[in-house]
């Protein structure tokens, strides 16, 4: 049976004052024992990812940005590269958000691009991925699921495969309260992962995390959680405020 530690971020997107995130990264590095066996991330946005890292400093949670650029470095007007975030802190970096999907029109060869990026840079990814409700819809969701695994993961090394999670995330399920259900969640995780066993073979897929993203609550994360192929949640809202965050982390223990 593989053995995979369970992993929790959250993403707090374009969220915060400078105040409120500092001490939400306070808030949430005191109540995450040292030895949390949940993984524990919170993804501040760009200009307070120093502030927030000084406050989570020493404890058992680590720092990720929301996004990264698909260069090393040059004239890439408003863009922020891998070692810019790595210099800053951060251990991981979101990939592939749907939001950046849908709202800014990446593409999976830009996703693929940025993905090597930070991986060759040494960042650990978060590779979000998922279904828009007019695709579940027409039950296109595993055709999704498919062409953005094949697109995203191509040419990736054993050992980057190493530092990359995957956040399974339905865009219908986003900020909505509308939680994919277990059996949901878990049929898309099952995919997913037995896609990557098909495509890099048994040791990657069994060993990479595929977390959940998309209304996770304390209330809704044990169900989640007991899924066999559910490793962890990707928080959004519900990360804004440290006593739900800490119990997402608590129920995902
Ligand atoms: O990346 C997290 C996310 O998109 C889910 O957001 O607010 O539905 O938890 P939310």
């Amino acid at each position: 049976m593989p053995t995979r530690k369970r992993f929790v971020a959250g993403n707090w997107k374009m969220n915060t004052t400078l105040a409120e995130a500092k001490a939400l990264g306070a808030a949430v590095a005191k109540g995450v024992p040292s030895d949390s066996p949940v993984a524990v991330a919170v993804c501040p946005p760009f200009p307070w990812l120093l502030p927030v890292g000084e406050a989570i400093k020493g404890s058992a949670v680590a720092l990720g940005a929301q996004d990264v650029h698909s260069e090393k470095k040059g004239a890439f007007t408003g863009e922020v590269s891998p070692a810019m975030l790595i210099e800053c802190g951060c251990k991981y970096v979101i990939i592939g958000h749907s939001e950046r999907r849908h709202i800014l029109g990446e593409s999976d060869s830009a996703i693929n691009q940025k993905l090597h990026t930070a991986l060759d840079e040494g960042l650990h990814v978060i590779l979000c991925m998922g279904e828009t409700l007019a695709e579940r819809d027409r039950s296109l969701q595993e055709r999704v699921f498919q062409r953005q695994v094949y697109a995203a993961c191509a040419g990736l090394t054993d050992e980057q495969f190493g530092r990359l999670i995957i956040a399974y995330e339905p865009v219908w399920a986003i900020g909505t309260g509308k939680v994919a259900t277990p059996e949901q969640a878990q049929e898309a995780h099952a995919f997913v992962r037995g896609k990557l066993r098909q495509l890099y073979g048994e040791k990657i897929a069994d060993a990479l995390p595929i977390i959940y993203g998309g209304s996770v609550t304390p209330d809704n994360t044990a169900g989640l959680m007991n899924q066999p192929d559910v490793d962890g949640a990707l928080v959004g809202g519900a990360s804004l405020k440290a006593d739900s965050f800490l119990a997402i982390v608590k129920a995902a223990s």
